[in-house]
């Protein structure tokens, strides 16, 4: 029961954090393409694609979707907090793309019809889901042979990120993400997803220090939303301690983001 609690208060904690960060977010995190190059490429012998991006947030990665397939696509983005899809409508209305539904709903039931989507793609927010009834759920919208997109930092990606290795306890704070192996065996239980391809990237980034600190302060990662605000104010200054000591050039801060991308295929008849 206690742990029940517990969990849903870090879902209210959770679900205020993207309420308030919605108008901000695309700025404050870095978007990747390679992934979006990737899982385009992949698609380019469907004539046709119906899509759903799931915990699409303000709609970053779903954008650059879009355009990359074209006219070709429906998107139905689909997110549990109506902020990031206000700012998603927005966007993308300001861009001249209208193949897209913006969905208000939960990961765990997606109104969406039954075999109705050539895939499924997920950017950053397979942690904040139930992942066995998200995977049960996705098994259940995607076309037979329909794809699986899900694009994450596992937790040692995590520790080797400039905050995992410099911010106090970020590492530790952030027990949402998951190890390969984890989501290996949570797809293994599952009759109808099975894991085709798994596939690391590196982003080489280069920030200067006030970026990062800004980063930190808007907490454009929701782990610090786990610091007490008086262990978030030492931890930002032991950050920036930590950074003088490791950095010379601090408006060239250096370093090697990982994420892992996972392709897995509805094999279900
Ligand atoms: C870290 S953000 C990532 C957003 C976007 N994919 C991106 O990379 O910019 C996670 C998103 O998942 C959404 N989310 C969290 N739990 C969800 C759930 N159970 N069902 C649907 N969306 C959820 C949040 O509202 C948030 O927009």
């Amino acid at each position: 029961m206690a742990g029940k609690r517990a969990g849903r208060s870090v879902l209210g904690k959770m679900h205020r954090h993207f309420l308030s960060i919605a108008p901000q977010y695309r700025d404050l995190r870095t978007t990747d393409l390679g992934p979006i190059l990737y899982i385009t490429k992949q698609l380019e012998g469907l004539g046709k694609v119906r899509a759903a991006d799931i915990g699409c947030g303000s709609g970053r990665y779903g954008l650059k979707f879009i355009e990359h397939l074209g006219e070709k696509c429906h998107l139905f983005c689909v997110d549990a907090n109506r902020e990031m899809l206000r700012h998603l409508r927005d966007d993308f209305i300001e861009s001249c793309i209208t193949n897209f539904t913006a969905i208000h709903a939960d990961s765990h039931r997606i109104p969406l019809q039954t075999d109705s989507l050539d895939c499924i793609i997920s950017f950053n927010a397979i942690h904040h889901f139930s992942l066995a009834d998200f995977m049960r759920e996705a098994s259940r919208v995607l076309k037979p042979n329909g794809k699986l997109f899900l694009y994450t930092r596992l937790k040692d990606q995590n520790e080797r990120t400039i905050w995992g290795r410099h911010f106090p306890c970020f590492s530790e704070k952030e027990k949402r993400l998951y190890q390969l192996d984890e989501l290996k065996s949570a797809f293994a239980s599952d009759p109808n997803l099975n894991i085709n391809t798994v596939k690391f990237f590196e982003h080489h980034r280069v920030y200067p220090l006030e970026r990062l600190m800004e980063q930190a302060r808007k907490h454009h990662y929701s782990t610090f939303q786990f610091y007490k605000k008086h262990e978030f104010r030492d931890a930002l200054h032991r950050f920036v301690q930590n950074l003088l000591a490791h950095y010379s050039d601090l408006d060239r801060i250096s370093w090697k983001d990982q994420n892992t991308l996972l392709v897995a295929e509805n094999i279900q008849n």
